[in-house]
């Protein structure tokens, strides 16, 4: 693993266990200013979107997720874990949900984040990201702690599937 990307995770690990938007965007910033390479972790798939670790220890998580044009993630949470986002190459599109009393997901809004722009997920976010952009869209996520799973939401019915880290495919 590059040095830089190293000590990135390292100043992760040294962080409390549940760290502050703030602290967790300076980290995420400062690597980026230094370019900290990771472009061995940039890797697309035809058929879905790609998440590829680069760490995962009992603290914390840290992946680049790559999405090609026109593919997206589930509607989804994150679990118990909170998240935070950096872009490193193109626009990501948010659609953010919340949960009605009835249980059924409805869509609040969208928001746009381009490269370099930081966003911050906390365990009642419910969204879906997507790649609306001609290109490649490629961020780096950080959980704390690991993201181990994620319940999958629709707009139909008040079904939640759940996605474990385990599992193949995403
Ligand atoms: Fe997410």
């Amino acid at each position: 693993m590059d040095i830089n990307l190293r000590s990135f995770v390292n100043r992760l690990e040294s962080l409390p266990d549940n760290p502050s938007p703030d602290v967790l965007k300076k980290c995420l910033r400062e690597m980026d200013g230094r370019q900290v390479p990771i472009d061995e972790y940039v890797n697309f798939s035809e058929e879905r979107y790609k998440r590829n670790v680069i760490h995962v220890s009992s603290k914390c998580e840290v992946s680049v997720l790559c999405f090609q044009r026109g593919q997206n993630t589930p509607i989804h949470d994150h679990g118990g874990s909170i998240g935070a986002t950096i872009i490193r190459q193109g626009m990501m599109t948010e659609e953010l949900f919340n949960k009605q009393p009835t249980g059924m997901i409805v869509s609040t809004f969208t928001r746009r984040f381009r490269t370099e722009e930081f966003s911050y997920v906390n365990p009642a976010t419910i969204h879906r990201v997507s790649n609306a952009d001609t290109g490649g869209l490629v961020m780096m996520n950080i959980y704390f702690p690991p993201l181990t799973l994620m319940n999958l939401y629709n707009l139909e019915n008040t079904t939640v599937e759940k996605w474990t880290a385990d599992m193949k495919g995403f």
